[in-house]
């Protein structure tokens, strides 16, 4: 009998330690999670793997350790395929323990589509994806026009998430010509990173004042040295609400509104100009542009971890100007979620970016496979 119990106790220690040290291993080593995670959101390897661990595995591996990730995206006109790429890569770079949302503001006219590509994605990742739709909405008080036309379709709605969003806690917004390259949780980790003041985060539009765009340029205020880009933005919305983010945008967009050029990007950069201590600001290889590049290389953190998210800004993933751009846009496109990344993905990609070499963004093309190398390569070896 007391053998019996001790052997349980013993065993429940087993589960107990064995669940920790995963949980350890997975909370300090960011390659140790991949190592003993198989294959990104489409096998479930591990569960089937070690009847110990999996159950040892769901005593921690709760919502509050795997915090959910909210990719938020807006979507009109002709850019479905490009949203589509880019909620390809977000699946691709999240691992199947991580629950992952989709929040996607689209035309009418897009909606079927998306509904239609996110119910077959999502059935094949077995519903570890939740997806919302919703139409472009914008607050009352504001005129819907105007802002309609202010940049882009649609492109100001991202100024009324905190708003639209009242349920939700925070979101990565990114612009649908960008693409992820490395696993979405380095960059949501930033979120633990911001101090109380700060609500969101964003990468420096340019890296050195001969090539900055706003301080040669613009006519209005801008953030620090040389503006910000707004393409992939962490939003923080409970502490935009706290902040009455709403009550801003509109005054600065009828005081500035003849002298903003890039639409809801600069309204993002005279709010953060007037609340520097309100921003954080990350590095340049969580919003990678041909601007990095095009000339010589100025992004030192992709240099030496390779690009995290690529912004295909100007239109480089469907023009000629910047093959590397074209040719990393067109591997992802091709890719068929739920086959072999190596052999589907990193392979062609890699295939691709060699013809570019001549190029200036070609020739450090190395950039754009190293967080894949690495993410790949421990996820598809398991223990
Ligand atoms: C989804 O679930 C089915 C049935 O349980 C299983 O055969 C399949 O391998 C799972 N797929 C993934 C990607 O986990
Ligand atoms: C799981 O791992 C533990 C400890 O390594 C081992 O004792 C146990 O036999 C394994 N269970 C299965 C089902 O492989
Ligand atoms: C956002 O801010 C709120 C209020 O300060 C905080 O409770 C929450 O944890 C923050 N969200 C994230 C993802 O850090
Ligand atoms: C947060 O960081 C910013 C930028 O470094 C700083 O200006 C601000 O005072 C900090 N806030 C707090 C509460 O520490």
């Amino acid at each position: 009998m007391s053998f019996t119990s001790n052997v349980n106790v013993l065993f429940v220690c087993i589960v107990i330690s064995s669940a920790l040290l995963y949980y350890l291993s997975l909370s300090f080593s960011s390659t140790s999670v991949s190592t003993q995670v198989a294959h990104t959101h489409f096998k479930n390897e591990l569960s089937t793997h070690n009847t110990s661990l999996k159950n040892g595995l769901t005593l921690v591996d709760s919502q509050e350790r795997f915090p959910e990730i909210v990719v938020a995206v807006v979507a009109c006109g002709d850019r479905l395929g490009e949203t589509l790429a880019m909620l390809k890569s977000a699946l691709i770079f999240t691992e199947w323990w991580q629950p992952l949302r989709f929040v996607i503001f689209s035309d009418d006219v897009l909606m079927p589509s998306f509904k239609e590509k996110l119910t077959e994605w999502k059935l094949l990742v077995n519903n570890t994806l939740e997806f919302e739709l919703h139409p472009i909405t914008f607050p009352k008080k504001g005129n819907a026009e105007e802002w309609r036309k202010l940049f882009k379709p649609c492109a100001s709605q991202r100024l009324f998430l905190p708003e639209i969003l009242k349920q939700t806690d925070s979101v990565l917004y990114v612009d649908t010509d960008t693409l992820f390259l490395s696993p979405l949780k380095l960059i949501w980790k930033h979120f633990s990173a911001m101090n109380s003041s700060q609500m969101a985060a964003l990468a420096f539009e340019h890296e050195d004042p001969n090539t900055g765009w706003y301080n040669r340029f613009a006519h209005h205020p801008f953030y620090g040295p040389y503006g910000v880009n707004s393409g992939v933005m962490l939003m923080n919305l409970t502490r935009m609400r706290e902040f009455h983010w709403e009550d801003y945008v509109i005054p600065v967009y009828k005081e500035f509104k003849l002298k903003i050029t890039w639409g809801d990007q600069d309204i993002i950069n005279i709010i953060f100009h007037y609340y520097p201590h309100k921003l954080y600001i990350y590095s340049c290889r969580f919003n990678y542009r041909s601007d990095h590049c095009m000339y010589m290389s100025v992004c030192k953190s992709a240099e030496k971890e390779g690009v995290a998210v690529l912004h295909g800004s100007r239109g480089t993933f469907h023009s000629e100007k910047q093959p590397a751009f074209t040719a990393v846009y067109r591997a992802f496109e091709e890719y068929q979620l739920g086959t072999d990344l190596n052999q589907h993905l990193e392979m062609p990609l890699k295939a691709y970016l060699e013809e570019t070499s001549g190029t200036n963004c070609g020739q450090i093309h190395h950039i754009f496979t190293q967080a894949m190398d690495k993410y790949i390569l421990h996820s598809t070896v398991l223990p």
